[in-house]
């Protein structure tokens, strides 16, 4: 059997399975989670400890049709005024909740499309933040920018907050495919928005490609590839595209018979990879590639690379705090996640309480199976020295989880007694022999197989 067929047989064409950005999935969230656990938690973080902080923004001026992102378009600026006006609420409740001396080792906004917000409500958000908690020493403070969604006013306002790396979304720069997608960017535009930020003397940029889009080729993808490697991004991100018209039901105006077919996006994926590869880029974990001199390639050489809500990190914090509709936080005891819908987060805050919806609080076997599948996601390994140190386990424990995998993948895992660990050609599966780590996903494909 050759590679393909075998890839076909382990269902790597035809799976639907989670990027594993967090372990249990969101899905798995329920309402057993409040504000008090997430005020409990907050209080749990010591005095003098440095933190991350997520800031989503639910608002774009297009909706463009590919987009899985829960999103509200909106043509005027009042929304977004008043929103900023209830993240700055509630970022004076964390300040009353959160321990003295807190830093942040990372800053993150969201969205959406967080440069929808003028010039004046930039200055006033980054203020609000750091009366509440400064930016440590060496701190990374990103923002997603749309670069059909940026001026000079709005960049100056980010590169004075202290801006010092810009995720740019590019998606693909051929205009038929951008036109079936519904997002239209030229390559000028893309270029100039690169230019202005490196302008203002931020020198690290992060940019989103996709592939598997409808009427994608091998050379139409090659094109876009060189273009972008024409801007220098220090990282990119390269997702597979996503088309769930049941959940984004702004993805009905993209013809399902123009997407390329699953082995195809396959060899694209490859296409890609090899270009990035040629051009000294490194490939990390399952979908980005990044400047041998950038944070992520570094932790992935030294073993030190996470998985977030945002991807691939090289942040070390134990605790990332979201604020903002829909956000998640991340505890040592759980996770807690906002209520999605907007107004319902605003008369949260507005009433001074927390919005907290959903979360999880973790297991004994949650954090081990988390660790599991982070070291799979990052590293493609799995050490078994390194559970029986930190977890209750024995090595007869861990053989009889990771036996059944190997024996399922075959030559695309390899189980020794140092652990486990997936060659180079089974990485394209990685996500599916995670899953077999996911005790929830687990428990619903043997309840859906027995009905
Ligand atoms: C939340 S969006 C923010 C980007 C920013 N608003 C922009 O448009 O430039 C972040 C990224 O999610 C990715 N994304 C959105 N929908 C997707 C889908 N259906 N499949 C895969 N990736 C998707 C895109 O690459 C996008 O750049
Ligand atoms: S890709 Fe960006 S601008 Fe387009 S809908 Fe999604 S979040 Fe909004």
């Amino acid at each position: 059997m050759n590679t393909k067929s075998q890839l076909a047989q382990l269902g790597l064409f035809d799976a639907r399975v989670p990027r594993y950005t967090s372990y249990p999935t969101a899905p798995q969230f329920s309402g057993a989670v409040g504000p008090q656990d997430f005020r409990d938690w907050l209080g749990t973080i010591a005095p003098g400890d440095e933190i991350s902080l997520y800031l989503h923004v639910p608002f774009c001026r297009r909706l463009c049709w590919f987009c899985a992102c829960r999103t509200q378009g909106t043509s005027s600026e009042s929304p977004v005024l008043a929103y900023v006006e209830t993240l700055k609420a509630e970022l004076a409740m964390l300040r009353a909740a959160l321990p003295e001396g807190v830093t942040l080792s990372r800053l993150h906004w969201g969205g959406g499309t967080p440069t929808l917000m003028p010039a004046d409500a930039m200055r006033d958000l980054a203020a609000a933040i750091f009366a509440v908690t400064p930016l440590a020493k060496n701190a990374e403070f990103s923002v997603e920018i749309d670069p059909n969604e940026i001026d000079g006013a709005r960049l100056d306002a980010l590169a004075e907050a202290g801006m010092n790396r810009a995720s740019i979304g590019v998606q693909d720069f051929d205009p038929d495919i951008q036109e079936i997608i519904g997002r239209e960017q030229s390559y000028e535009v893309t270029r100039a928005a690169v230019k202005a930020i490196r302008a203002r003397g931020v020198h690290s940029l992060n940019a989103d490609i996709l592939f598997g889009l409808p009427y994608q080729t091998k050379e139409r993808l090659s094109d876009s590839v060189q273009k972008l490697l024409s801007l220098s991004p220090d990282r990119v991100a390269l997702y597979g595209y996503a088309h769930v018209p049941w959940m984004a039901r702004r993805q009905q105006m993209i013809p399902s018979d123009t997407l390329p077919r699953p082995e195809e996006r396959l060899a694209l994926f490859e296409t890609a990879n090899q270009l990035f590869s040629w051009d000294g880029y490194v490939d990390i974990g399952i979908d980005h590639f990044a400047r041998p001199d950038d944070g992520l390639a570094v932790a992935a050489k030294n073993g030190t690379l996470r998985r977030n809500f945002q991807g691939y990190t090289d942040d070390r914090s134990e605790v990332l705090v979201g604020l903002g509709a829909s956000s998640i936080s991340r505890f040592p005891q759980g996770y807690a996640q906002m209520n999605s819908a907007t107004s319902a987060w605003g008369k949260a805050v507005q009433s001074g309480e927390f919005a907290i919806k959903r979360g999880h609080a973790f297991t004994g076997q949650d954090r081990l199976r988390a660790q599991i599948i982070e070291g799979l996601m990052c590293d493609f390994t799995v050490s078994t020295e390194a559970l029986l140190r930190d977890y209750d386990v024995t090595r007869a424990d861990l053989d009889a989880m990771f036996a059944p995998v190997a024996e399922t993948f075959q030559n695309f895992v390899s189980h020794t007694s140092e652990g486990l660990e997936i060659p180079t050609e089974g990485r394209a599966l990685t996500r599916m022999i995670a899953a077999r780590f996911d005790a929830y996903a687990m428990e619903r494909a043997s309840h859906s197989s027995a009905i």
